[in-house]
């Protein structure tokens, strides 16, 4: 099993699952143009997400780390048009990328971009009293014990986390790695293992985008 099978099996999963999709399409073709890494999720992941957020029943979403927007566009299609989507991006041309794929998209009124470190903008979404229903977490990974702290702290019981990237080719099993992405992986893996108002578990993940991996976790009490 190479990284060219895992390919061509994602494809043969979109061309009979996804149906061809200008806006999406759009996104990323818009994305390469303005030289944003293409590091969004795979286009069946980001169905994934929508289903999840469907099977969830979501009417509110946090996302930290849009991009341009990509799976963005996925979890607002599954809350559109009365749910809401909130998502978080530090890189100023990342959002503005990602504002105008939302429009493309026609999802403008369902999305709200805040510019920002994620770390400096989750303050104040907690004391506007708001409250997530499903909450991806897409942004730098040496933050991800501390996203998951405020997560739990926006969610109620029933919210649905979902984290991405937490295996990383295998790295994750890299105890003394010098990269910080890996630690801040496994420090997630420890708080998650450590925190009884969750139940979760991670799948791993090959494809488009290489050997990787979701966690899920479910808040519980
Ligand atoms: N969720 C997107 C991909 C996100 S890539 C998709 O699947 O389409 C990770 C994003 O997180 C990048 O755009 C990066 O600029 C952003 N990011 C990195 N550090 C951040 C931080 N501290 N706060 C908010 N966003 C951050
Ligand atoms: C990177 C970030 C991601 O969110 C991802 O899905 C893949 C790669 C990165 O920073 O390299
Ligand atoms: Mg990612």
């Amino acid at each position: 099993m190479d990284s060219q099978q895992w390919t061509d099996v994602e494809q043969y999963i979109c061309d009979h699952l996804l149906p061809r999709d200008a806006a999406l399409e759009a996104a990323l073709e818009h994305n390469a143009e303005a030289g944003l890494p293409a590091i969004d999720v795979a286009p069946n992941e980001g169905k994934f997400l929508h289903l999840l957020a469907r099977i969830r029943g979501a009417r509110s979403i946090l996302e930290i780390g849009t991009l341009g927007g990509y799976s963005t566009i996925w979890l607002a299609r599954a809350v559109a048009p009365e749910g809401r989507v909130i998502t978080l991006e530090a890189n100023a041309k990342h959002a503005e990328a990602a504002r105008k794929n939302l429009e493309r998209a026609r999802l403008s009124d369902v999305v709200q971009i805040r510019v920002g470190r994620a770390l400096d903008l989750l303050p104040r979404i907690e004391e506007e009293g708001r409250r997530f229903d499903l909450i991806f977490v897409d942004a730098d990974k040496s933050n991800n014990a501390a996203y998951f702290d405020w997560a739990l702290k926006l969610a109620v019981v029933g919210t649905v986390m979902v984290f991405d990237n937490v295996v990383r080719d295998g790295r994750v099993l890299e105890a003394r790695s010098a990269d910080r992405d890996i630690q801040g992986t496994r420090r997630l893996y420890e708080r998650i293992a450590n925190e009884p108002r969750v139940s979760a578990t991670a799948l791993q993940t090959v494809g488009s985008k290489g050997y990787d991996g979701f966690a899920l976790a479910l808040v519980i009490a």
